[in-house]
């Protein structure tokens, strides 16, 4: 409990220009030097844009849709976070180390941050985008429940740096533009929330091509019925709520708040709306992605 102390309410720290929590900082070396094997799949997002939906869909078609072997263990540690530096104890490499194959890896680095080795062995990678109306909305209450995170201020502070990029793991803007750039090279699966939201039957469909996996209609629905909002929001293996409640506190916010696209709408003000927009734009010029900012 000591070490876990010393893990929350942190000061941001900066990975190559990129702010990051110091503690990641820390054990940057080991992520750095990270041995990918060729098996591996790659679940890469920006934080609060479906990384746990993503996985759980993943980890259910691992499993042929068996809901049993996915309550096996919470989601966090079904699918290890690379980057995850905590305590001695938690360590996202470590964890990594002892998982067998054919391993499920989250991680929010952006791109041209993830380790050479990914990319040396030819890794599967499914990038999962999100509006960035809703990310900020969702990162600014995952910033009052997670405790990592120091106080995120009021909304429209919150709003400001995450524009600015001030906010962990930089700008969302040159995240989503630089793994959409590398699409063009690599084996990349990049999918958007608001499709998921919108036919999670077609969205499934696309990852199972990608894999090269053929499942049963049947199993299909299951999939997609396991991993409904309403189902994982429930789910002890998927909810997060088995986290230390040092590090997570779910009365403040639950992990899996609402679930839905278009929530910005109640919380970003008519003026607040204008000037992301014009914002928006400017980063955006010139980039052939698309965001659907509601359904
Ligand atoms: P909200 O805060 O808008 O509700 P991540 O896993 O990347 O941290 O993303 C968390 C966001 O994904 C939260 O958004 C959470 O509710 C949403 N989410 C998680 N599981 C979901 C599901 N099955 N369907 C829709 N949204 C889901």
């Amino acid at each position: 409990a000591m070490e876990q102390e010393d893990a929350i309410r942190q000061e941001l720290g900066s990975l190559h220009g990129i702010p990051l929590y110091k503690s990641f900082i820390e054990g940057w070396p080991q992520v750095k030097a990270f041995q990918a094997r060729p098996d591996d799949l790659l679940i890469s997002t920006y934080p609060k844009s479906g990384t746990t939906w993503l996985s759980e869909i993943m980890d259910m078609i691992y499993h042929n849709g068996d809901v049993e072997k996915c309550r096996r263990d919470a989601i966090y540690n079904r699918v290890p976070f690379l980057e995850l530096k905590v305590s001695k104890s938690l360590c996202g490499v470590d964890q990594l180390e002892n998982t067998p194959s054919p391993r499920l890896v989250k991680t929010h680095l952006p791109v041209q941050l993830l380790p050479t080795s990914f990319w040396e062995k030819d890794c599967k990678i499914i990038y999962m985008a999100r509006n960035p109306k809703d990310v900020v909305i969702s990162y600014y209450y995952f910033h009052q429940m997670a405790k990592i995170h120091h106080d995120p201020g009021t909304k429209a502070e919150f709003l400001e740096n995450f524009m600015a990029g001030k906010v962990p793991y930089g700008s969302w803007y040159d995240h989503v533009r630089g793994w959409w750039e590398k699409k063009r090279e690599k084996k990349i699966l990049y999918l958007f929330y608001e499709d998921m939201k919108k036919d999670p039957r077609q969205e499934v469909q696309k990852i199972l091509q990608f894999l090269g996996k053929e499942l049963s209609e049947r199993t299909v629905e299951s999939i997609l019925h396991h991993t409904s909002f309403q189902e994982m929001k429930k789910n002890p293996a998927a909810n997060y709520e088995t986290m230390l409640p040092t590090l997570m506190d779910h009365s403040i916010s639950p992990f899996l708040r609402k679930g839905i696209s278009g929530d910005w709408k109640n919380h970003f003000t008519v003026a607040q709306n204008e000037r992301f927009d014009q914002h928006y734009q400017e980063l955006m010029a010139g980039s052939d992605l698309c965001f659907q900012m509601e359904l």
